[in-house]
C-alpha cells in the first residue's frame, strides 16, 4: 500500500475532521469551492463498527463519494486522498475496524486522541487517551498491525496542563506514525484560548530527534491558505496545516479566493442538490438523512451583506430543501 503522505507538497493543507460537519456531502462542497490537499472524515467509533448493531451507522459515516456513496459521479477522485478518523479505547476493536478501512477505499487511518467531548472522554476515548498512555500505544499498535494503510494520530497538547506535551508528544512520536497532528491546546482549554503557536519550535525539535520521518501537522485557529503559508514560512519544520472552523468563515479557505455573494449562493444551491441526492441514497438503504442539521450551514453562505440576517431568519423557517430554494429565488 502506498503512503500518500510522502507525495504531498511541503506546507500541505487538510480539511479537519468535524463531527456533524465533514460528512460526504460537505466534503464535496469544500472540494468544489477549493480542495485541500487531504480530506478527513468525521470520527467513527471503533466499538460501534465492531458491533452488529452499530456497523450500519458506522459504515454510513465512512461513505466516500464516487466509491461507497454514489452521490457524486462527475469526478470520483474529488475527495482523494481521504483519511478515515476513528476513536475508541478497545484495542481489538481498533484492529477490527482498521482491517476493513482499506476495502472501503480509504488512503489512510487516523486515531483521534484529542476530542474533548464529555461522553467520548467518559468512554475512555479522544483526549482521555492522554491519561491512559499504555492503552493509547496498544490501540496504535493493534491498528498498525491490522492494516497496510498509513496510520496517523490527531491529539492535543495535554489533558489539563500545557506542559503535558513534554511527555505525551515524544511518546506518540516513539510509535513512528506516518503523521501526527497537534491541536495546539489542552483538552481543558477546549477552543477557548488562542492556540499555543509558541510551542511549535519545541515540537518540531522533538519530531526531528525522535521520528524525523513523521509528518508534523499543526492545527488550531488557522483561518485560511494565506495564514497556513505564513506559518509555513515562519516554521518550515512543520509539514502541513489543518483547518477546521476556517471553512465556516469561508468555504473557499483552501484557496486565495474571496467569494462573491453570488458564488456563495451558488455553492449553497450545490450543497442542497447534494443533500437531496444523499437523502435519496440513504432512503434507498432504509436509512435517513435528517433535514434539520442543514440549518447549521446557512450562516456560512449568507453573512456579511445588507439584509443577510433577515434572509437567514427566513431560511431558518423553511421546512425542506425546496422551500430553501424558493426563498433564495425570491432574492434574485
Ligand atoms: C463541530 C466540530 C466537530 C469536530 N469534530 C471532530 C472530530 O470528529 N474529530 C476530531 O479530531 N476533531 C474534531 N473537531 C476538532 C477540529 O478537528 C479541530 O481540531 C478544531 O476545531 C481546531 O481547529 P480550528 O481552529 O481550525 O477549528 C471538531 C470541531 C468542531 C468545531
Amino acid at each position: 500500500m502506498s503512503n500518500f503522505w510522502n507525495d504531498l507538497p511541503h506546507g500541505f493543507t487538510i480539511l479537519a475532521p468535524m463531527e456533524g460537519v465533514t460528512d460526504v456531502v460537505f466534503r464535496q462542497v469544500v472540494a468544489r469551492a477549493g480542495r485541500p490537499n487531504v480530506f478527513f472524515t468525521e470520527f467513527t467509533n471503533v466499538s460501534s463498527f465492531a458491533s452488529e448493531k452499530g456497523r450500519h451507522d458506522a459504515l454510513e459515516r465512512l461513505d466516500i463519494a464516487g466509491k461507497t456513496s454514489k452521490i457524486v459521479s462527475e469526478s470520483p477522485n474529488l475527495e482523494s486522498p481521504i483519511v478515515a478518523q476513528i476513536w475508541g479505547k478497545n484495542p481489538e476493536h481498533f484492529a477490527e475496524t482498521a482491517s476493513h478501512l482499506e476495502k472501503l477505499g480509504f488512503d489512510g487511518l487516523d486515531i483521534n486522541m484529542g476530542c474533548p467531548d464529555r461522553h467520548v472522554n467518559k468512554a475512555g476515548g479522544g483526549a482521555a487517551m492522554i491519561k491512559t498512555p499504555d492503552l493509547a500505544i496498544e490501540c496504535i499498535k493493534r491498528a498498525k498491525e491490522s492494516t497496510s494503510l498509513p496510520v496517523s494520530v490527531k491529539t492535543r497538547l495535554g489533558f489539563t496542563f500545557c506542559n503535558e506535551y513534554e511527555e505525551w508528544i515524544p511518546l506518540l512520536l516513539g510509535q513512528h506514525l506516518v503523521a501526527l497532528t497537534v491541536h495546539l491546546r489542552t483538552r481543558k482549554e477546549m477552543s477557548k484560548v488562542p492556540a499555543h503557536y509558541d510551542l511549535i519550535p519545541e515540537i518540531i525539535k522533538m519530531r526531528d530527534n525522535i521520528a524525523p520521518e513523521t509528518k508534523l501537522i499543526i492545527n488550531g485557529d488557522i483561518r485560511d491558505l494565506a495564514q497556513a503559508q505564513e506559518l509555513s514560512e515562519k516554521y518550515p519544520g512543520v509539514d502541513g496545516f489543518m483547518i477546521g472552523r476556517g471553512v465556516f468563515a469561508n468555504p473557499y479557505c483552501f484557496t486565495h479566493h474571496q467569494p462573491t455573494r453570488a458564488e456563495l449562493q451558488e455553492l449553497f444551491l450545490y450543497h442542497l442538490d447534494l443533500f437531496d441526492a444523499r437523502a435519496k441514497e440513504l432512503k434507498s438503504r432504509g436509512s435517513r438523512y435528517p433535514y434539520e442539521p442543514i440549518k447549521h450551514f446557512i450562516k456560512i453562505y449568507f453573512s456579511g451583506f445588507d439584509g443577510a440576517a433577515e434572509l437567514r431568519n427566513k431560511l431558518m423557517m423553511c421546512k425542506n430543501t425546496d422551500d430553501l430554494r424558493a426563498e433564495i429565488k425570491k432574492t434574485e
